[in-house]
């Protein structure tokens, strides 16, 4: 495999509303980042992502862009952005900004002319098709809910797709204008500075621009939208290489990282690798198996076993083909701690023991703001409480198929977008040092106990194990085998463990989880040192018999 700079490094994203807020109106910004680059040097981060910063009404937060080329006053000017690529540099950290092409914002300007006139070349950007009988084009559901077709404002019969909200008008990637258009934007960012993107909700762009009826698939008669993207994916993959064929090789060190769903064994070769669409791809098994229904009330907690099945079935699959990147956690998802800890071990213990699994194993890991100190899901009293567009519709929805209020809101509580959403906890004052003004959104009253201050004075918090974690990583001793072993998985000692090895030439790193409630030991016929545990009562080694108590965790090293 051809080396990259980027192989090695541990990845952090940034919610930028949710961050800091430097200017004390209540929502993060440029200047909150700025202040805490030390911070997240200190941490050993050197790549970080950055949800979207452009200009945007905000009606999904940012994924909603009306001008790719600036930004949003809100987060702060481009000589701000500037500052940030310049002081990010000087500490070796790489810019990583998002990257939306899939739909822009009912806002931006190419949108406004197609609602003028539908024989502007700008109307061609998008997916504008007549209803039938009154009825929008076909049945396809939008990930949101609803239809993915809504009026297009000012005509009569007119229709355009959206495969997210009515707020964020689906591009049409068979028009080659649209394409360069796109482009352009890409290396402005690149020519600018910015290391590389995180490209959002890939899969999207693969239509059938005739937009068939489906068969549905669920009892409104409708059919997801992601039936047409799988079934037409070959048709993205024609785009996204052209796309970096324009863009990303151009800058030959630049780095593309997709939010791709769904990615079948057989294409993963397609995706990651050499010759790959993209450089990584974030690993969504575990949320692709919690999210298996099409509605929040249908969606299932997994048990450690079948966590541990969905992290490593993407680990063995792309073994021999390229990086994904491992994570727990993001801003469309609840918290890690939260979601995928049996409730005994949603603690300091459990969020060590978490972290360890994730970055120890093969691939670019990414953690989440907040991830360092164990963040965990917040408690919402009511609906008036969530903002995200998604958690609205979810609560109707839930409404709507007869569950109770209180139901509906505790569905909310364990899977809503919004707990990753809220503030980060800095200290334990009334909004955890995130602002002084309220903040936009709810503070967690977990910061009495988890945030930053507290745990950067306590030398066993759960953010100095990440320290030592990613220190680790680096380690020159370690490096080589964290980076390039293949990963092994190693057999269970109860349905509660995770264990694996990564196997290096002339080391092997293993790591084993007990996440059950009993204790459980390992003999190995070799010898071996133990380099970090979550817990030091919780690991005992005797000669060559481990004995790992209940919620204990540890990586060892044999040496070949
Ligand atoms: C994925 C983003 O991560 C999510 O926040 C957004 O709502 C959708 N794509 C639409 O852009």
């Amino acid at each position: 495999m051809e080396k990259k700079w980027w192989h090695g490094k541990v990845a952090y994203q940034i919610y930028p509303k949710s961050f800091l807020d430097s200017n004390n109106d209540g929502i993060g910004d440029l200047g909150g980042i700025i202040q805490k680059l030390d911070y997240l040097h200190d941490l050993g981060i050197e790549i970080l992502w950055l949800s979207p910063i452009y200009p945007s009404p905000f009606y999904d937060q940012g994924y909603d862009i009306k001008d790719y080329y600036d930004i949003d006053p809100t987060f702060g000017t481009m000589q701000d952005f500037d500052l940030l690529l310049e002081k990010a540099k000087k500490l070796n950290i790489k810019i990583v900004m998002d990257l939306v092409l899939n739909h822009c914002s009912i806002e931006h300007i190419w949108f406004k002319k197609a609602c003028l006139d539908v024989n502007l070349k700008e109307a061609s950007y998008f997916y504008i098709r007549e209803g039938k009988n009154g009825q929008p084009p076909n049945n396809q559901r939008a990930c949101f809910g609803g239809s993915v077709w809504d009026k297009l404002p000012n005509h009569d019969n007119l229709y355009y797709a959206h495969f997210f909200t009515k707020e964020q008008p689906d591009l049409n990637w068979f028009n080659a204008d649209l394409r360069a258009e796109m482009y352009k934007i890409v290396n402005f960012w690149l020519d600018k500075g910015v290391s590389g993107f995180r490209i959002d909700a890939i899969m999207c762009i693969a239509k059938d621009p005739n937009f068939p009826m489906y068969e549905s698939d669920s009892e409104d008669g409708t059919c997801s939208h992601l039936r047409m993207n799988k079934e037409n994916i070959k048709v993205a993959y024609d785009f996204i290489r052209d796309l970096r064929d324009n863009t990303f090789k151009k800058h030959k060190d630049s780095i593309a990282i997709a939010e791709a769903f769904g990615v079948l064994d057989e294409d993963l070769s397609i995706f990651i690798g050499d010759d790959g669409l993209f450089d990584c791809i974030f690993d969504f098994s575990a949320r692709e198996a919690v999210a298996s229904y099409h509605s929040f009330y249908g969606y299932k907690m997994l048990s450690v076993k079948e966590y541990k099945d969905a992290i490593f079935s993407m680990q063995k699959r792309s073994n021999n083909t390229g990086f994904v990147c491992p994570l727990f956690e993001n801003h469309d998802e609840p918290r890690g701690v939260s979601t995928y800890l049996p409730k005994a071990w949603q603690n300091d213990i459990g969020a060590k023991a978490l972290a360890l699994i994730t970055l120890f194993l093969r691939g670019m890991p990414f953690l989440f703001q907040g991830s360092e100190i164990g963040m965990q899901n917040t408690k919402f009293e009511s609906i008036d409480e969530f903002d995200d567009i998604l958690s609205k519709n979810e609560y109707k929805n839930s409404l709507e198929h007869g569950l109770t209020k209180e139901l509906a809101l505790d569905i909310l509580n364990v899977h809503a977008r919004d707990h990753g959403r809220t503030p980060m906890l800095w200290d334990d004052s009334e909004y955890a040092a995130f602002s002084t003004h309220k903040p936009w959104m709810k503070v967690s009253s977990f910061k009495d106990k988890i945030n930053v201050k507290a745990q950067l004075e306590d030398k066993n918090s759960i953010l100095n194990f990440y320290k030592t974690l990613i220190a680790l990583k680096k380690d020159e001793r370690f490096n080589s085998c964290l980076t390039y072993g293949d990963f092994v998985e190693i057999e269970s000692r109860s349905d509660d463990t995770i264990a694996y090895k990564r196997e290096g030439s002339y080391i092997d790193i293993y790591v084993i989880a007990n996440l059950g409630l009993s204790d459980i030991s390992y003999t190995f016929d070799f010898n071996f040192d133990i380099i970090i545990s979550n817990d030091l009562s919780l690991v005992l080694k005797d000669k060559n018999t481990l004995y790992i108590k209940r919620g204990g965790a540890l990586a060892f090293v044999h040496k070949k």
